[in-house]
């Protein structure tokens, strides 16, 4: 089972865990790189939708038995990297999962800024129903007494440290569903 895992992340969490990924399941992986990889400019095209689109993936996307995308939600958008990786391969992936790394928790997920919408509009933009989607919201390895503080929720990255309790249930879960289907 070849496997790709295909990422952006602005400020690493969700390339900590497309890494963990592609290191679990023996994956290849790479960074999805915008055309124009200015953050200003990414946050106002995945709002506006206008996208410069994304340079040629090295890795020959459509080959792959499964492709994990991974990426941040910002504004409740599907980010422009991530919704020019799905126009563009959409229609060749065989399997496709979407898995991110969020602000905002499970109490969220259907607000406008939650990821349930963001898990419906990879599934428009791919053309096909994922095979899974899940969220690792950031929440889950901030200490409860600090998820109302904005800056220490702000700041609060996957690491080796952090990545342990809640998360990693979760996270196991996922794997074992990804497996499973295999
Ligand atoms: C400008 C901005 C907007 C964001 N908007 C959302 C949002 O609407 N919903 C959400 O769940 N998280 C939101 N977040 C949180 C990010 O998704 C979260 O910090 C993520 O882990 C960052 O991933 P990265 O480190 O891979 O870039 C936002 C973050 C930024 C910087």
């Amino acid at each position: 089972m070849r496997t790709l895992v295909a990422y952006y992340s602005h400020t690493g969490n969700n390339r900590y865990l497309a890494k963990r990924l592609a290191r679990d399941l023996k994956a290849d992986i790479e960074p999805i790189r915008p055309r124009l990889n200015v953050f200003l400019f990414l946050l106002l095209s995945s709002w506006l939708h206008i996208t410069f689109g994304i340079r040629k993936m090295e890795h020959d996307v459509g080959s792959y038995d499964r492709v994990i995308l991974v990426g941040p939600i910002w504004m409740g958008n599907l980010i422009t990297p991530l919704r020019s990786f799905v126009k563009k391969h959409g229609k060749n992936i065989k399997t496709l999962y979407f898995t991110t790394c969020c602000g905002g928790g499970d109490d969220e997920k259907n607000d406008k800024f939650g990821y349930t919408g963001v898990f419906r509009k990879v599934e428009q933009h791919a053309g096909k129903p994922c095979a899974g989607c899940e969220a690792f919201p950031i929440k889950l390895v901030v200490p409860e007494e600090k998820q109302d503080d904005d800056e220490a929720m702000m700041n609060a990255r996957l690491t080796d440290e952090t990545f342990k309790g809640p998360i990693v249930d979760r996270y196991i879960a996922f794997l074992s569903r990804i497996q499973n289907r295999s």
